[in-house]
């Protein structure tokens, strides 16, 4: 362990019991552990965090290489090396910036030149009988692009989006039933193409297509690095986006994979979504570590799950159309940062990322919040609000939902003392050893650290911004850890046994060789199926 990370450790130990309100007896606090880019806020004024935890955090960066390594992504060097990739979906946001080079060429033409088909594309739908897009997809090819055209309902001015994922066939027949065939477009969104939850929805999709009367030769399209498959499939070279093994599946919106958001807001709307992720890879790259949000919301991260031990962190946008966000962040934070092992093959020095979880508020105040206020476990929170709505006629809901938000982080932090909840008993008429009895019940431990990102509105600059944010934060969380964020080998093991499962579960094979507990549940489907 180094010296630095020990350091933090005894800090955390001699403030651990210091009430978080107390350092708002400095007046600048607020505006000290906070940092803006663009029209955006980010506030961690309330965590425990002061001006000495903060030096230490940044000599966790410095030690840790971070800045020559945020060079050598954007540089186009493959940082992920356990796959000899680069990394470089900011060379999809990469509107009019420079070249960018991998092993020696630059991609910036290729990647410029599919972004001018898919907004043909875009508008040939948008201009055509189209009244539904199916979007079959799973993990990264299917969370960024339904939670981004959530996110931007209010834009969407093309066809109706639908989004398939599971392999459960309910899901698919969900989503087909009530579509009309001759007037439905399917994009298989699959970077390898070989998925096979993604592939069984597809195969399904073109049968039901081809009962009802639609063509699949003309109404599919694919999104994927793999041109021979997707002829395979029997999908045209004119409606295949491709994009580079460079670009990974949970960092994929941004280019072909986005193409249903760009369907649904248009070329433009997605335009400006490609910008705000763009402004947040200047922000990163050129913004002293003080005032930069993916560094500092990286640092209250690390603090956090590394330092302090808070072993999940709560993702709370106070904005419906961000409801699908924290699934969005699961797939992006975990699947980046839930490794054990380092880039080097050592263990991972203390624990791998945090557990993310979370919901959009006010629903989550009437579900979970219980335990986020007083459970035994201190969960961080993440809180997101904007400062106005779409719905102007509304304001009075925005303004609700805004003290909601407010209130939550305040509650948070200043608790209720046991002295308070007895006054409050007091007045509700309990005396003696009741009073006591029901007071307990109504303390709330306070000095739960939360962090809020304000923005003034929910447009497809502020979604871009917000996204490349996170991944940003992902990535500075990687490095500090030493992890390769980039690769995902926790997924294989479940593949492989789901494949040598199939012909079991088919009847087609004995359980011989498994253990008695899969046997039995085996046995059991096998019995009780119709
Ligand atoms: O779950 C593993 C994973 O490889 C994700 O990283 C990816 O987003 C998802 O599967 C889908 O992969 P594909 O786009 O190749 O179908």
């Amino acid at each position: 362990m180094t010296s630095t990370w020990d350091a933090l450790r005894e800090k955390q130990a001699q403030v651990a019991g210091r009430s978080i309100l107390s350092l708002f007896d400095d007046p600048a606090r607020a505006r000290k552990f906070s940092a803006r880019t663009g029209d955006m806020l980010f506030d961690f004024a309330k965590t425990n965090i002061d001006d000495e935890t903060l030096k230490l955090l940044s000599q966790l960066l410095e030690t840790s290489g971070m800045a020559e390594k945020r060079a050598a992504m954007f540089a186009g060097q493959p940082i992920n090396d356990t796959e000899g990739r680069a990394v470089l979906h900011t060379a999809l946001r990469n509107l009019d910036g420079g070249p960018v080079q991998v092993d020696g060429a630059d991609v910036m033409p290729g990647v410029l030149a599919t972004l001018d088909r898919m907004r043909a594309f875009a508008r040939l739908v948008r201009d055509s009988d189209v009244t539904d897009v199916v979007n079959i997809g799973i993990g990264g090819s299917d969370l960024g692009p339904a939670m981004a055209v959530a996110a931007l309902s209010p834009y969407h001015d093309g066809p109706r989006c639908h989004f398939v994922s599971n392999v459960d066939g309910a899901h698919i027949a969900d989503t087909l039933r009530g579509l009309n065939a001759k007037t439905t477009l399917v994009i298989v969104a699959s970077k390898t193409f070989t998925t096979i939850e993604t592939m069984t929805n597809a195969r399904t999709a073109r049968a039901w297509m081809t009962e009802h009367g639609g063509d699949p030769q003309v109404q599919f399209a694919a999104l994927s690095t793999a041109d021979e498959l997707t002829a395979a499939f029997g999908i045209p070279p004119e409606r295949v986006f491709g994009f580079e093994d460079w670009v990974g599946g949970r960092y994929s919106v941004w280019g072909p994979i986005g193409l249903s958001l760009m369907i649904a807001i248009g070329p433009k709307g997605f335009d400006a979504f490609l910008r705000g992720g763009q402004a947040m890879d200047r922000h990163f790259q050129a913004a002293d570590w003080r005032e930069n949000l993916p560094v500092l919301l990286a640092l209250v991260g690390v603090w956090h799950a590394q330092v302090c031990g808070y072993s999940s962190r709560a993702v709370l946008p106070y904005d419906q159309r961000l409801s699908k966000l924290p699934d969005y962040l699961q797939q992006l934070e975990m699947e980046s940062n839930g490794k054990s092992v380092q880039i080097d093959g050592d263990d991972v020095i203390g624990d791998s990322g945090p557990i993310v979880w979370g919901a959009a508020g006010t629903n989550g105040q009437h579900a979970f919040y219980q335990l986020i206020h007083q459970g035994t476990r201190v969960i961080p929170c993440e809180f997101l609000v904007a400062a106005e709505g779409h719905e102007a006629e509304l304001a009075h809901h925005h303004n609700l939902l805004v003290a909601n938000c407010l209130a939550q982080s305040e509650a948070l932090m200043r608790g209720r003392s046991l002295n308070e909840a007895r006054d409050k008993m007091v007045t509700a008429g309990f005396t003696g050893s009741e009073l006591e009895r029901q007071a307990r019940h109504r303390v709330f431990a306070g000095n739960r650290p939360s962090v809020t990102l304000v923005y003034p509105k929910l447009d497809p600059f502020l979604l871009g911004q917000i996204i490349a944010l996170y991944e940003h934060r992902v990535f500075v969380e990687g490095v500090i850890l030493g992890i390769n964020s980039y690769d995902q080998w926790g997924v294989e093991l479940g593949k492989e046994l789901a494949t040598s499962l199939q012909p079991i579960v088919d009847g087609e094979a004995p359980a011989d060789g498994k253990d008695s507990s899969t046997a039995q549940l085996v046995g059991y489907v096998i019995a009780n199926r119709g």
